[in-house]
C-alpha cells in the first residue's frame, strides 16, 4: 500500500497532509510513502524529518503519485494531476464539492476514488476525522490574535498610574467551532465578550465560557438545527429582525469576529456597510466566513481593507496560519479515517463502500460521480 503526499505550498497552502507521526503509524499498518519534496517545509518539516519517519522524498508531483493506491492531501489536488493517478486509487482530501462539480470531474474520469473529508458526518465514531472542527478550532483562536494584532488599543482592563484602559468589547458572530474557540480566546485576553448564533443550542454554550449571548430568539430560532447538528438557512424576516438587533451592538464593539456558515450555501450576510460605518475608528473586524463569500459586506479575500478607519480582515486560510498545529491535526484526522480502510490482519486497502461514513463522504467511484448531492440527476 503505497501513499503519495503532495508539495501543496506551491499552491498558497501551507498545511500538508502527513507528519512523522502519521507515517509512522500507517507504515505499522503496511504503508510506504513517497512525498513530494518540501512539502512539510511551510509547516516546519524538513524532507529529512519525512525520511526519518520512513518515508521517500519524490522529486515531484508525478513521482509521487505513480504506483500510489492512496492520496492524502489538505486540499482538492489540480486537475490535472488527475491523470497521473493510478486508476482506483483513493483520494482523501478536503475536496471542497459545493459548486464546484466540475472541478471534480477529472478525478472521477480518473477512475479516483475521491473522498471529501468535509461531509465527514458528526457522529461520535467520526469526531477523530472531523477536519471542519479541527481546523475551525484553529481559525478561532488566531481570529483573535489577528484582530489583536492590528488593534491600536488593549484587550484587557487595566488600572495603571498613567490611567485606567477599558477592557475591548468582542462580538462573536456564529458560536460554532470556531467562534465558541474564539469566545475562549478573547476571553482568555481579557475582553468582555458577547455573541450570537441562530441556533438554540449555541445559547448555553457561549454564556458557559462567560460570554453574553445575543440573540433574536423566536419560533424560527427554536427550529433552526438541522439533525446533522448545523444551521439552517433563515428566513428573510428572520434575517431582517437579526439585523436590527446586531446593529446597534455592533456600533458599541471594538471587535467583530464572524463565523457564520450554512453548509453547501453562501455564508450569509450579517455585517452591512452601514453596520462598519457605525463602528468606531480603530476598530477591527475579521471574517472567517470569507471562503465562502464572507459575512461582511466589505470583505475583500485575503486583505485587510480600511474602511473610515475599521479594519476588516478577511484571511482564506485562518487555520493555515498556525500551520504546524493545523498540519498535525489535519494528518491525525486523514490518518483515522484511512485507518479504517485498512484490514489489520493482511495489512492491505479494504475498503467498506457499505461503511456510512464512506457512504458519506465518497464522491467518485469507477469513473463517475456518485455521491447523491453532488452526482448528476438521471
Ligand atoms: P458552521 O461552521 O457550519 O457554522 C458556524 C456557526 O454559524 C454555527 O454555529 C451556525 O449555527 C452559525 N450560523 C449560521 N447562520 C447564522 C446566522 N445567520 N447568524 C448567526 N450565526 C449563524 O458550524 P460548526 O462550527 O461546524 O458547528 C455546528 C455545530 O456542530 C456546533 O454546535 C458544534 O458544536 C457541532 N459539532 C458537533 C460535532 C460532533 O461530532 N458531534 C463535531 C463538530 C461540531
Amino acid at each position: 500500500m503505497r501513499i503519495a503526499i503532495l508539495d501543496e505550498s506551491k499552491n498558497d497552502e501551507p498545511r500538508v497532509a502527513a507528519t512523522p507521526e502519521t507515517i509512522k503509524k500507517l507504515s505499522a499498518l503496511g504503508a510506504s510513502f513517497a512525498i513530494e519534496k518540501g512539502a512539510g517545509l511551510a509547516s516546519g518539516l524538513a524532507d529529512a524529518d519525512f525520511e526519518a519517519a520512513g518515508a521517500t522524498i519524490a522529486k515531484n508531483a508525478a513521482e509521487a503519485l505513480k504506483e500510489a493506491d492512496v492520496v492524502l492531501a489538505v486540499r482538492r489536488p489540480k486537475g490535472e494531476l488527475a491523470g497521473k493517478m493510478k486508476q482506483g486509487a483513493l483520494l482523501l482530501a478536503a475536496m471542497d464539492p459545493y459548486g464546484n462539480a466540475e472541478a471534480i470531474e477529472p478525478f472521477a474520469k480518473a477512475g479516483v476514488a475521491a473522498f471529501s473529508m468535509e461531509l465527514m458526518p458528526r457522529i461520535t465514531r467520526a469526531q477523530v476525522m472531523d477536519i471542519l472542527s479541527s481546523q475551525a478550532n484553529l481559525a478561532g483562536y488566531r481570529a483573535v490574535l489577528d484582530a489583536a494584532a492590528v488593534y491600536g488599543r488593549a484587550f484587557p482592563m487595566m488600572m495603571t498610574a498613567a490611567g485606567t484602559v477599558p477592557a475591548a468589547r468582542v462580538f462573536i458572530m456564529g458560536a460554532g467551532v470556531a467562534g465558541l474557540q474564539a469566545i475562549a480566546t478573547a476571553r482568555r485576553l481579557g475582553a468582555v465578550v458577547t455573541a450570537t448564533d441562530v441556533r438554540p443550542a449555541a445559547k448555553e454554550q457561549v454564556e458557559s465560557l462567560g460570554a453574553k449571548f445575543v440573540a433574536v430568539e423566536d419560533e424560527e430560532f427554536k427550529q433552526a438545527e438541522t439533525a446533522a447538528g448545523y444551521a439552517k438557512p433563515m428566513s428573510a424576516e428572520y434575517q431582517a429582525k437579526q439585523a436590527e438587533l446586531v446593529a446597534g451592538h455592533i456600533a458599541k464593539q471594538d471587535i467583530v469576529i464572524t463565523t457564520a456558515l450554512i453548509p453547501g450555501r453562501p455564508a450569509p450576510k450579517l455585517v452591512t456597510k452601514a453596520m462598519v460605518e457605525s463602528m468606531k475608528m480603530g476598530s477591527v473586524v475579521v471574517d472567517l466566513a470569507i471562503e465562502r463569500g464572507g459575512n461582511c459586506e466589505l470583505s475583500v479575500a485575503d486583505k485587510i481593507t480600511d474602511h473610515n478607519g475599521v479594519k476588516i480582515i478577511a484571511s482564506t486560510n485562518t487555520a493555515g496560519k498556525l500551520a504546524q498545529t493545523a498540519s498535525s491535526l489535519f494528518a491525525k484526522n486523514l490518518f483515522a479515517f484511512l485507518e479504517t480502510m485498512i484490514d489489520k490482519g493482511s495489512k492491505t486497502l479494504k475498503v467498506n463502500w457499505e461503511d456510512e461514513l464512506v457512504k458519506a463522504t465518497l464522491l467518485s467511484k469507477d469513473g463517475a460521480l456518485v455521491h447523491p448531492i453532488f452526482a448528476p440527476k438521471a
